[in-house]
This record gives C-alpha cells, structure tokens and sequence, in this order.
C-alpha cells in the first residue's frame, strides 16, 4: 500500500532525543518542559472523588458548565473580562488539542498563518495538516522582540491567522502592552484571527501583568484564546485545558471540536471546577516559580553561562558563547554527555535558525534536583 504522508518532514522531536540521551548518559534532565514534582493533594484528592462517586460518563461537547462558569469567573478575576460561559468557552484535552482544533477550523488550503520562531513544535505540522502555509517572522538575540512593521509586512491577502505565544516557550519572554496594541492595529478590520497560545498566563516575574487578548475588548472580538491545566496545576499527563474567544469563532471552533473529541473526560472536569473555586490555587505561581528562577540564576552566576533572564514560563535561556562557538545542537549534547546536565536547543525550533548560542533549560524542578543540576554545570 502507498501512503502519502501530510507531515513528510516530521522527524523525532528535540525533546525525545534530548531525554534519551539524558538517561543513556545519566544525565539530570532540565531539558523536558514538566515538573518533577506532584500536583496540589487536595486537587488529587477531589480528582478521586469524583472518580470513586460515579462522575464517568460523558460530560457535555463544551465541557461541563460548571468548569466553564469557574473558567469565567477566573478570567473576570484575572483580566477584568466579563466572558460567557454557555457561548466563549469549550474545554479541550490540553491546549495542543485546542491549537489544532482552531488551527483546523479556520486555516483553509492555501491559507497563510504567521508564527513567531522559536516556535512551540506543534504549530507548523498543525498548520500543514489543514493545508496552510506557516509564515515564519524569526526572532533572535539580542532580546527575541518583535518589530510590527515587519510583521504588518508580511499580512498578504491569503493571511487567514497570526499566532502569538505569550509567555512564550521557549524564550522566556513576554508581550508588552504595546505589542498587543500594535497587533491590534493590524487585524483591524481585516479577515485574520490572532490564534493566542496563553498557556504559561500564570508563570509571569517581576511584577509583570500578562498581557492576554482577552484585555482588548477589540482584539478579543477576532482572537481565540488557549489555555492548559496541565501547566496551571502542575498536571502535564492529564491533558486538559480550554479555549476563549467570542461567540462566533466559539461556535465554528465547536464545529471541529464535536468531530475530533466530542467532551473532554468528565472527572478531572468536576476536580477542576471545584479546585478553581479556591484563587489561592494559582495565584501563588508567580512568586513559586520565580523563587525556582532565581535559586538556579543566582547558583549559576558564577559560571560563564550568561543568563537572558526569564520573564514568564518555566523556561530560561543561558547563553554559552564564552565557553564554546559550537552549533546549539553540539553543545546540548555536550552538556548532556560530559556535564551531566540535558537541556533543549533553540535551532530544532526554527525554519531557518540563527546562530544564537542559547540553550534552554527547564525550573520547574524541586530545589534539590535544581541544586544538583547548578552543581554540576559549576565545573564550566
Ligand atoms: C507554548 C505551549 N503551548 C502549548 C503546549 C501544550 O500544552 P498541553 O500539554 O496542555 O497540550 C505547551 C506544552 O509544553 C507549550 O509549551
């Protein structure tokens, strides 16, 4: 039989390799993106109880509306936006599930969509599988900031959706209200819909307010909005998460999402919706993470490894210029093999890379394996 693949050029993904070669080599793994410790116990605890007390059927295709109204009263809190929990909201398995499902609602053959790279690995094959053209803007050292004339440049007729990440992975950078002002400007009155991968809307440092779309009333009314539980609550395997945009991009999205998954499963759903009753569940994150930051910051300072410090995620980037010229993915290797420590390389993240010498690594990691980690990358 002769099959004609839709993703020719999918190859193992960074992340695999790279863990591979950490546990071949023994290595302490800061290059995967989840914690290595255990979700809240009182949200285990709820997840059991609903298990144990018979909530196993299907949940309506929207997710279970009291998930959904906890949802709402979440972005109120957060973002000062009134959204409709019955019409702009549908609960997804996990926020890759609720990128494709956008990317395949809207994105006809042909279509272009604009992504920023470094760009997280699902978006380009998600793009390709409906058929449209990823439009690549790159962005580089010294800071990864987007300039918006250039990407105003390259709007074309054919630009169906522009894809934003913020907090971004895996650069650990932020969008400033300017950009979503000067993003705003441009969909304006055109035919695009800014797809927004807010995942990490929690994981934000320095005083910093996350600039979501769904702060400009105006932007919102062309955005969809996407979220994981996953990273909110420490709960990556669980893959469940939700996506928010106005009643007519909800209800096409919709349209895909009854096809591709029906309802999310029913148990987390009713964990989730009382969990969230509670703010205190993830506003402490902010001051949680950035404590992780700065433990492995100020343990590395010492080493020439130089730090982009990390606005939001879990992610920071360190630059290794002083001590090697070699290519990101040679380097990685190196650390992973003669240092002990695994991270991820920028290029595998890019159409056309640069030649940053950045590497990534990950601080979602308890204290101990952070130490550890510090330790052994102090003999550079
Ligand atoms: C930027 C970004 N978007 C989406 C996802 C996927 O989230 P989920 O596990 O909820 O599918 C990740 C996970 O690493 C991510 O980093």
């Amino acid at each position: 039989m002769h099959i004609t693949s839709k993703l020719p050029a999918t190859e193992t993904t960074i992340f695999t390799v790279m863990s591979a070669l950490a546990r071949q080599y023994n290595a302490i793994n800061l290059g995967q993106g989840f914690p290595d410790f255990d979700c809240d116990e009182g949200l285990r605890k709820l997840v059991s109880k609903y298990l144990n007390d018979g909530k196993n059927q299907y949940c309506p295709m929207a997710g279970l509306l009291d998930l959904r109204e906890a949802i709402a009263q979440k972005i109120e809190r957060s973002y000062g936006t009134i959204v409709n929990p019955e019409t702009e909201i549908c609960v997804t398995a996990g926020a890759t599930q609720a990128l494709f499902t956008a990317i395949s609602a809207f994105v006809h053959s042909g279509d272009e969509v604009i992504i920023f790279e470094p760009a997280y690995d699902s978006y380009t094959p998600s793009i390709q599988v409906a058929g449209g053209i990823p439009k690549p803007y790159r962005m580089t050292l010294p800071d990864y900031a987007i300039d918006w004339n250039i990407v105003e440049n390259m709007v074309t007729d054919k630009t169906k959706m522009i894809l934003i990440n913020t907090p971004h992975n895996p650069t650990g950078t932020i969008l400033k209200e300017s950009d979503l002002l000067a993003l705003e400007q441009i969909v304006k009155d055109k035919n695009i819909i800014v797809l927004s991968d807010e995942v990490y809307e929690h994981l934000i440092y320095d005083e910093e307010k996350h600039q979501s779309v769904l702060r400009f009333p105006n932007l919102f009314r062309q955005s969809l909005a996407v979220y994981s539980f996953g990273k909110t609550f420490h709960s990556t395997g669980w893959k469940i998460g939700y996506c928010v945009g106005p009643e007519h991009l909800i209800q096409e999205f919709k349209n895909i999402h009854q096809w591709n998954v029906f309802s999310v499963n029913s148990f987390t759903q009713y964990a989730l919706a009382e969990h969230l009753q509670n703010p205190e569940s993830y506003e402490y994150l902010p001051q949680f993470f950035q404590a992780k930051r700065n433990l492995l910051n100020e343990r590395l300072k010492e080493t020439p490894l130089k730090a982009q410090l990390s606005k939001g995620t879990y992610f920071q980037l360190y630059n290794y210029e002083n001590i090697s010229q070699e290519k990101d993915t040679e380097f990685a290797k190196y650390l992973t093999q003669e240092i002990g420590v695994a991270s991820i390389p920028l290029s595998p993240f890019y159409t056309n890379p640069p030649d940053d010498k950045v590497v990534r690594l990950c601080f979602a990691k308890k204290e101990e394996t952070l130490e550890k980690a510090a330790e052994r990358l102090s003999k550079l």
